[in-house]
């Protein structure tokens, strides 16, 4: 997979915008979208929100983007065969990138297993935008967590192509932050990500 705009409506014609992707010089921040990745139960929705906080205390301005939400919604008609995520994956980059064009800091979790559907995410961002953020916690340890009872329920084979069960995750080679979930507390796995966002985006 590889990103480029669809060209093949001749009658669309894409308007040059002058707006600047990295935004103003003036604003307190570059606009970036944190990409959390990882196994169902690892942990990227409660970091998530203890970092949305943390970010808006810093007086950013931010968005959520979470799985299980926009699969209720933006995404409500998708499943979780391969193609079904690569599109809910497809879908959500494309919202992040708008959010991301208004100026915004945009956090994303989602399970996001396979690493074709990152790295097509990546190329619908920018890589200068996109923070990959690996929430690792092993499948033993997402299992015990469990606390929407799925992984007992794919299990007993009542929910089929369940990540990490019966459907598989790529692990994230290099991504920009790795947060292993059993050694940091939520507050460390914050404070990590702030700290690669500080050094990295030149925040005042
Ligand atoms: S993704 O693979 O397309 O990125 P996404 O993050 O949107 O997945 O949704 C994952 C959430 O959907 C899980 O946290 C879980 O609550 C729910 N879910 C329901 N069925 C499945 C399944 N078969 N595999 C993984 N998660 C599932």
């Amino acid at each position: 997979m590889s990103y480029f705009p669809d060209t093949s409506n001749q009658n669309l014609h894409a308007f040059a915008f002058s707006r600047r992707r990295a935004g103003h010089p003036s604003m307190k921040h570059k606009p970036v979208v944190i990409w959390m990745t990882g196994l169902s139960a690892s942990g990227k929705s409660t970091i998530a929100d203890a970092l949305d906080i943390a970010l808006q205390e810093q007086g950013r301005i931010t968005a959520i983007i979470d799985g299980d939400s926009v699969r209720g919604g933006l995404c409500r008609d998708l499943g979780f065969t391969d193609s079904d995520r690569d599109e809910n994956i497809r879908r959500v980059a494309e919202v992040a990138r708008l959010m991301l064009e208004a100026g915004l800091i945009v956090i994303v979790a989602l399970i996001s297993p396979s690493s074709a559907s990152r790295h097509f995410a990546r190329s619908i961002i920018g890589n200068e935008f996109f923070v990959e953020v690996h929430v690792d916690a092993p499948l033993e340890t997402a299992e015990k967590r469990d606390p929407k009872g799925l992984y007992k329920k794919a299990r007993a084979g009542l929910i089929k192509n369940f990540t990490g069960i019966d459907s598989r995750y790529d692990v994230p080679v290099f991504p920009e932050v790795h947060l292993d979930t059993q050694a940091l507390s939520v507050e460390q796995s914050v404070a990590t990500i702030l700290d690669w966002v500080a050094h990295n985006d030149g925040c005042t």
